[in-house]
């Protein structure tokens, strides 16, 4: 199979895509489907944040209509008055005081989601993701929320090897849902598994 290419697009172009980008990340999370339409809103706003940025993953060549995304991922600048920044600002003001959640978001890339298609996962896609949205980012920190599970994930694995740590554990979002935990590591990322950072 060929290699992805991949692609920054602009908040216009995640916005056409959004029928196939919401494909992929349905077949990575396997939400219930009464959830979809929500995560579609979501996303759609998403786009509108400040200093938004996606990258996606399509296979070179073919016409990017109808299966031919592979992965995606997409983050923004993190702002008081946006949900999760909100949310994630007082648990971590509660559990480390204010200046600990100052230094943590008040400069931050907000990973929001980064996913990438079963047929294609366990390639390299999702660190290529990963770290492409990350590079030259202007933000001192980025942070990102992912469930919570024993043993680890896929993903809390690529975002430890990447030198991101645990700032919330065990961490439930208002509206229920099962427990996430909340990652940050100061920008650049490192290369390679990294000791543990501080901002
Ligand atoms: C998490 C995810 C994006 C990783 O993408 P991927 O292309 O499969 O991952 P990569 O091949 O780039 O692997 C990167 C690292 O992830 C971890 N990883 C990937 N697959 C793994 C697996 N099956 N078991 C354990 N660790 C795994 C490893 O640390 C791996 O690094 P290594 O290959 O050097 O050991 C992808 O598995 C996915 O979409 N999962 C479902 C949705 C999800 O959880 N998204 C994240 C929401 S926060």
């Amino acid at each position: 199979m060929k290699e992805a290419k991949l692609r920054e697009i602009d908040h216009r172009a995640f916005q056409r895509r959004l029928g196939p980008i919401l494909a992929v990340y349905a077949a990575a999370m396997r939400p219930p489907a009464e959830q979809l339409p929500g995560r579609h809103t979501i996303m759609d706003r998403h786009a509108s944040h400040p200093r938004f940025r996606a990258v996606v993953a399509e296979r070179r060549g073919v016409l990017p209509l109808g299966g031919t995304l592979q992965g995606f991922g997409y983050g923004f600048a993190g702002e008081h008055g946006q949900w999760w920044h909100d949310v994630v600002y007082a648990a971590l003001a509660e559990a480390g005081g204010p200046e600990h959640a100052a230094r943590w978001l008040d400069d931050s890339f907000e990973v929001a989601e980064l996913h990438v298609h079963p047929d294609h996962q366990g390639r390299g896609l999702g660190r290529r993701l990963l770290t492409t949205l990350c590079e030259g980012r202007p933000e001192r920190t980025v942070v990102l929320s992912t469930l919570d599970r024993r043993p680890d994930t896929p993903a809390r694995r690529l975002y430890r090897s990447v030198g991101m740590v645990d700032l919330l554990t065990g961490f439930d979002f208002p509206g229920g849902g099962p427990p996430y935990a909340v990652m940050g590591a100061v920008l650049p990322l490192a290369a390679y598994e990294a000791a543990s950072s501080s901002p």
